[in-house]
């Protein structure tokens, strides 16, 4: 059999960008997102070859900037607040946990169509049992907030199969809603912030009071000993509901990991290829 020339000697081909595959973040704001720095790291670990950018749109713009975004050629996108409704809607195909989240953060080309995915809350949950090493079977869960993001993460949590998963929310009729939505699904409950309940394994904090300013303040019962507290926004914005829960006993995570792993999932759906995450993880925290 001949030899194919090796690949060695082959001349170096320089990839003009317009013909690598293209990825993009589309939020608002979107300029603080870690996204296109995750998966350059992702790209560069698994030899992959892409460009992933960041793409501010104005709300109500959302259809029209994804339709050119991908009529242009553009391989996939992550979607990020206030859009994740809106990239459901524009998703023609859409895969049963984002059906299930009713919210889209993960868009992909796929056979002239375009898919729609939510790696949320598999990336929640892979942070705490992979990485934090949580096993949550059998345990009480306190879920707290009832917008998109908690909405994300009811399915998965509850698939790890807890004794109860409590919602709670400061406007005691979303997580009612909520909670109807999921309870074929397993042991939830509703709550309001005055009924919580108490003596939780893991409490999740789901709600935007952090980034408002508006540091989330949950009573010291809550937290079973040994529980664990995680925000799911991530550096100085779940700062002081950590610092309370680690006040209150508690072991404290910020959603650092959660990002990480939702974007590793992300990539996997676009490139068959799932990229190691704990050094990604760590090399953001040292950033
Ligand atoms: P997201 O998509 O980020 O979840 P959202 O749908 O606007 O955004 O939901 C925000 C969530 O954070 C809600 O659960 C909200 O509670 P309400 O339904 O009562 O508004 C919660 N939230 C926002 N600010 C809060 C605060 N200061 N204290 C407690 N909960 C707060």
């Amino acid at each position: 059999m001949a030899a194919g020339p090796a690949a060695g000697l082959r001349p170096a081909i320089r990839l003009h960008p317009a013909t690598m595959d293209r990825y993009v973040v589309i939020g608002n704001p979107v300029a603080h997102s870690r996204s296109p720095e995750i998966h350059a790291r992702f790209a560069r670990a698994t030899g992959e070859t892409l460009v992933y950018e960041r793409l501010l749109v104005e709300p109500g713009d959302f259809a029209r900037a994804a339709r050119e975004f991908f009529a242009a050629g553009g391989r996939g996108a992550n979607v990020t607040l206030p859009f994740k409704v809106d990239a459901f809607d524009f998703a023609q195909e859409r895969t049963q946990r984002a059906a299930q989240a009713g919210a889209v953060n993960t868009l992909a080309a796929r056979d002239g169509l375009v898919l729609g995915d939510n790696t949320d809350g598999a990336g929640l949950v892979r942070d705490l049992t992979a990485n934090l090493g949580l096993a949550l079977a059998g345990s009480r869960i306190l879920l707290v907030g009832a917008g998109g993001a908690a909405r994300g993460v009811v399915g998965p949590l509850l698939a790890l199969g807890p004794a109860l998963l409590v919602i709670a929310n400061r406007t005691r009729a979303r997580a009612d809603e909520l909670a109807r939505a999921f309870e074929p699904g397993g042991p939830v409950r509703s709550a309001g912030f005055a009924d919580m309940g108490r003596g939780f394994d893991l409490v999740v904090n789901a709600t935007s009071s952090s980034t408002h300013g508006e540091p989330l303040e949950l009573p010291a019962e809550v937290f079973a000993p040994g529980a664990t507290a995680y925000d799911m926004a991530y550096g100085a914005a779940a700062r002081a509901f950590l610092d309370r829960a680690r006040a209150a006993g508690a072991r404290a995570s910020d959603g650092l990991g959660m990002l990480v792993e939702q974007a590793a999932e992300s990539f996997h759906l676009w490139r068959g290829k799932r990229p190691e995450t704990a050094g990604v993880i760590a090399a953001l925290r040292a950033a």
